[in-house]
């Protein structure tokens, strides 16, 4: 039987990138299925499209899970990212009772219109075999201020209690053990709440597209990761990176 999800969890006070860290285990040949490496502190925390992710040290979840893929067929790669976002936010609003949680396109966990949390899943690929995942996630748990960063909160912010990170890492890891099997069986029930649980969908937004801003209705994120917007009665779909989501 494969390992759980948490079986082994590497805790770290200081490395480069909790990512990184995964990485290396893998190309050692060190590497199984539902390691967990957490760090206190990122000298190099790697975040989306080459930036930086800044979080203070001993504040937050700073975590890499390492998830064998084999199972999965390379083009199922977004369906990891609704996995790992709907789980987040369930965590989130069931467990610490956070209002107005939801997913902001592709993969930003927002509580309202502030990012709590950031998701950077990077793909260990043979071939064309899907061999790992690492799943790096940036909680914002008890940092009191967001100094580096517009518009982002913590789960300090929101709730005005300080939470305990290895609780909220514990309670996490359960929950996707549990959902880790549904991505195979039941890969609609994760489509569906991933689609409910998305910032502004079926609402009036505008984007960015070189330089240019169109205003269209949100209508869904297809199953390539895709988003579908509704701009003058036509569909139209765009990568990540191709626009900007524009938020007031
Ligand atoms: C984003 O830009 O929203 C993604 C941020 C992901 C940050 C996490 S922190 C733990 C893991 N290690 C990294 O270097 N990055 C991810």
């Amino acid at each position: 039987m494969a390992n759980s999800i948490g079986h082994v969890i590497i805790d770290l006070t200081t490395i480069d990138s909790t990512n990184n860290y995964a990485i290396r285990l893998i190309e050692e040949g060190m590497a199984e299925h539902g390691m967990v490496i957490r760090a206190d502190y990122q000298t190099a925390g790697k975040g989306q499209l080459g930036n930086t992710w800044y979080a203070d040290e001993g504040k937050n979840l700073l975590c890499s899970i390492i998830l064998d893929m084999t199972a999965f067929k390379l083009s199922k790669q977004f369906l990891l990212n609704k996995y790992i976002s709907v789980c987040i936010t369930e965590i989130l609003t069931t467990q610490l009772e956070i209002d107005k949680i939801c997913i902001k396109w592709p993969n930003d966990i927002y509580a309202d219109k502030s990012k709590i949390a950031g998701i950077l899943i990077e793909n260990i690929i043979r071939g064309s075999e899907w061999k790992y995942a690492v799943v790096g996630i940036g909680l914002n748990v008890n940092q009191p201020k967001m100094e580096a960063l517009k518009k982002a909160t913590s789960i300090l912010i929101e709730t005005g209690k300080i939470a305990n990170i290895n609780q909220v890492l514990k309670k996490f890891l359960k929950l996707l053990e549990m959902n880790f099997n549904t991505m195979i069986n039941t890969p609609y029930t994760i489509e569906e709440k991933y689609q409910n649980t998305l910032l502004l969908i079926g609402q009036n937004i505008s984007i960015k597209k070189n330089h240019e801003v169109y205003d269209g209705t949100l209508s869904g994120v297809d199953d390539d990761g895709n988003i579908l917007i509704k701009i003058k009665d036509k569909i139209k779909k765009y990568r990540h990176k191709e626009i900007e989501l524009l938020l007031d």
